[in-house]
C-alpha cells in the first residue's frame, strides 16, 4: 500500500477543499491510501507547534503533500510553526527520498502564491525529498481550465472570500496533482 499524507492549514476551508481534492486524486491510483492531516492553531503553544501523532503519520508516509493559504505573500504563520517543528526530522534526514509536493490557495489571482510554493519546495529540498511539480500544461485561463494559473512547482488555487467553494479547474488541478504524486510514489518505491 502506498501511503500519501496531505498536511495543511486552512482557516476558512478553501485550502481544505484543495487538500481533499489532492486526496481524491491520490486514492484514484490503485493500492494508494491518503490521509488528511490538518494543522491547527491549538497545537501551537508559546509559538511552538507540537503534535506527535501527525509527525508519526508523516514519518510513515511514502509521500507528503504540503498545503497552506498564502498570507502576506508566504506561508500562513500556523503552517510555518509546523514546518519549523520539523527541524529535528530534518536533522536526522528522516524524510530523505520521500516524495514531496505542495499547493497553495489565495484570494488574489497571483497573491504571490509562487513565493509560498517556492518556500515549500526549498523546505522539501532541505529534507532531501524528491519534488513532484504539477507536470501540467495550462489548459487555458478560465475557471474551468486545469492549471489555469500556470503553476509548475505546485498546485495553485484561487477564490474570493465570499465564494464558498473553489472553482472546478482549480479542484481538478489538485486532483491531478494528487494522482501524479501517488503514481510517482508507487514508481519510486518499486
Ligand atoms: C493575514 C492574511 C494575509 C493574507 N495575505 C494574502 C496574500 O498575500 N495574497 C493573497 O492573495 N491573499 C491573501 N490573503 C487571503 C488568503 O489567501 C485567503 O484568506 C486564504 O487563501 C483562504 O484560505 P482558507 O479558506 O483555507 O483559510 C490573506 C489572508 C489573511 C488572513
Amino acid at each position: 500500500m502506498t501511503k500519501i499524507a496531505i498536511v495543511y492549514f486552512s482557516a476558512t476551508g478553501h485550502t481544505e477543499q484543495v487538500a481533499e481534492a489532492v486526496a481524491e486524486g491520490s486514492k484514484s491510483v490503485p493500492g494508494t491510501e491518503a490521509t488528511l492531516l490538518r494543522i491547527v492553531g491549538e497545537d501551537i503553544h508559546q509559538g511552538r507547534w507540537k503534535n506527535d501523532e501527525i509527525l508519526k503519520t508523516l514519518n510513515a508516509a511514502d509521500a507528503i503533500v504540503f498545503g497552506t493559504p498564502t498570507y502576506m505573500g508566504g506561508y500562513a504563520g500556523q503552517f510555518k510553526a509546523f514546518i519549523d517543528a520539523c527541524g529535528g526530522i530534518w536533522y536526522q534526514q528522516l524524510w530523505k527520498d520521500k516524495i514531496g509536493a505542495a499547493f497553495s490557495h489565495s484570494q488574489g489571482l497571483s497573491g504571490d502564491k509562487l513565493n509560498t510554493l517556492s518556500g515549500l519546495m526549498i523546505n522539501g529540498m532541505q529534507h532531501s525529498m524528491i519534488w513532484i511539480g504539477t507536470g501540467m500544461m495550462p489548459e487555458g485561463a478560465l475557471p474551468e481550465n486545469t492549471n489555469r494559473l500556470s503553476s509548475y512547482s505546485g498546485a495553485m488555487a484561487q477564490s474570493n472570500m465570499d465564494q464558498p467553494n473553489i472553482g472546478p479547474g482549480d479542484r481538478q488541478t489538485a486532483v491531478l496533482l494528487g494522482k501524479r504524486v501517488a503514481e510517482a510514489a508507487k514508481r519510486w518505491n518499486g
